[in-house]
């Protein structure tokens, strides 16, 4: 979809969109009466969800007009997330009348700032219109083509800019969206390095990839045994957009998971929604979508993103449940499930990003637990923190993202679990609390320094469509730590 600012002038004659709210019905600007009186005979009044359309005939004029108007409840209720839900069902509503260029008259009203309204509607365009059919013989274009959003010229800067960040954070959303769709016969370790590569290209950022003799040398021994049993070989990618020369020393670091498939090992998965784990590099998705979008807007500061890629899969010379194996740390670790990986493959990948690309703060972002789905459904990221002031920059971006996060504890207690007689630690700390001793398990590797852990294994595959998702990858993530790195600035 091609979204682009205009100018708005009253002899404008394309169809509309604009969103009223509920408590200021009787004060909008409508933008006739006719209009008004239209939505109002079908019942419309503003709350939010709610979505009307009418056909009109201009005055004088022998062009029919499709009017769309989406409500958007209480004014001083409304948030980013709601502006960007009720675009996207008035957005579905246009697909449904057939309207091919479409002019959006953006939210002025109210605390929310014009440019992130604009940022927030952009990004809906472009998500909303989002499809996976690569591999589909007869694809199925989308009617609207173009969004116009139209602005009064003394609010050019903002909209102008915000319809920048808007259309760089869908473009990225949607990249993450299709590693993630990619199936795993496709978007291998070595695919998935070549994509970052591209990724890197694209959006301005610099690309560094090992294989396996390069991530032996390193020692990072816990990664390898995880990608052991695949023929498809394990990639090390390493990103880096150095934005702040003047302060080379303070760097982010960010980590995401890159299981491009997750069989379980010999602790095999059931058959059922096996597949599904195709999208265990969703992790990785989110770094390498955040990287584009944190290298396209220039930001000025230093951010590395590491992504040890490789599969899980079973052979005659794969790891073992019962086996101990070494860390990059130095650490042993007793293997008690080959299906607890990632978190193997993030402690070498965190402890690297410590250690040699030496990172001042770390985030790490992953599909780690099937108990995450199970305590926050797919509606919520779990956090896993040592650090509460880093966790409140993540609130701050999550709040500007609209993707929802949620911290867990992580008392000293749990740390028992991941206890052993035999070995430094073991890879699983049991059913109970299994996504805070999963986070706890790679806080052991970054050495103390600032961590985040994101559990995205709910929110990173959608099973079904939403207001302005489509079914499949969500590119969570992208947006949240554009955000978070922008708060470093
Ligand atoms: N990739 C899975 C977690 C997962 C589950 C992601 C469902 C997305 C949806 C992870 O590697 C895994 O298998 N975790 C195990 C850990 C257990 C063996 C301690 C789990 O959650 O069952
Ligand atoms: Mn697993
Ligand atoms: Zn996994």
């Amino acid at each position: 979809m091609d979204v682009r600012a205009l100018v708005y002038s009253a002899d404008l004659v394309e169809d509309l969109l604009f969103f009223v709210a509920e408590d200021t019905f009787a004060e909008y600007n409508w933008p006739n009466a006719a209009i008004r009186a239209l939505c109002e005979a079908q019942g419309f009044s503003g709350k939010f969800g709610e979505v009307v359309s009418c056909v009109y005939l201009e005055d004088g004029s022998d062009k029919v007009r499709k009017v769309i108007v989406g409500g958007l409840g209480n004014s001083f209720e409304l948030c980013l997330e709601k502006v960007r839900r009720a675009c996207g069902k008035a957005l579905k509503e246009a697909e449904r009348a057939k309207v091919e260029t479409l002019a959006l008259l953006p939210w002025t009203q109210g605390q929310l700032n014009l440019c992130d309204v604009v940022r927030a509607l952009t990004e809906v365009a472009l998500l909303s219109n989002y499809r996976f059919d690569r591999y589909l013989v007869e694809k199925k274009e989308p009617n609207l083509k173009t969004l116009h959003i139209c602005y009064e010229s003394d609010q050019e800067v903002d909209v102008i800019r915000g319809l920048k960040v808007g259309q760089t954070l869908g473009q990225t959303t949607n990249l993450a969206r299709t590693l993630v769709n990619e199936p795993a016969n496709s978007m291998t370790p070595e695919q998935l390095a070549t994509e970052a590569c591209r990724a890197g290209e694209t959006f301005g950022f610099e690309v560094e990839v090992l294989e396996t003799p390069a991530i032996e040398e390193l020692g990072m021994t816990a990664f390898l045994e995880v990608g052991k049993a695949s023929s498809n070989t394990p990639r090390l990618i390493v990103m880096r957009h150095l934005g702040n020369p003047d302060q080379p020393e303070e760097i982010l670091g960010l980590v995401g998971k890159g299981l491009t498939f997750d069989s379980g090992g010999l602790s095999i998965k059931p058959a059922q929604g096996m597949g599904a784990m195709k999208s265990d590099m969703a992790g990785s998705a989110s770094v390498i979508g955040a990287m584009g979008a944190i290298a396209r807007e220039n930001l000025k500061v230093n951010v590395v993103a590491v992504v040890a890629a490789c599969e899980n899969l079973i052979s005659g010379i794969g790891y073992r449940p019962g086996d101990i194996i070494g860390s990059m740390a130095g650490k042993s670790i007793q293997i008690e499930s080959t299906d607890a990986e990632g978190r193997l493959t993030l402690a070498d990948a965190v402890h690297y990003i410590v250690t040699k690309e030496k990172v001042g703060a770390v985030v790490d972002v992953a599909t780690l637990t099937g108990a995450a789905v199970i305590a926050l459904g797919s509606v919520t990221t779990g956090v896993i923190t040592n650090d509460q002031s880093l966790y409140e920059k993540l609130q701050g971006a999550s709040k500007q993202s609209g993707e929802r996060v949620w911290q867990l504890p992580s008392f000293p207690e749990y740390r028992e679990q991941n206890k052993t007689a035999y070995a430094d630690l073991k890879n699983t700390g049991g059913r109970e609390a299994g996504t805070i001793t999963a986070g706890l398990f790679i806080e052991e590797f970054v050495e103390g320094k600032p961590w985040i852990h994101l559990d995205i294994a709910g929110t990173s595959f959608a099973s079904k469509s939403s207001d302005y998702l489509t079914e499949g990858g969500t590119g969570i993530g992208v947006r949240l730590l554009y955000h978070f790195a922008e708060s470093f600035v």
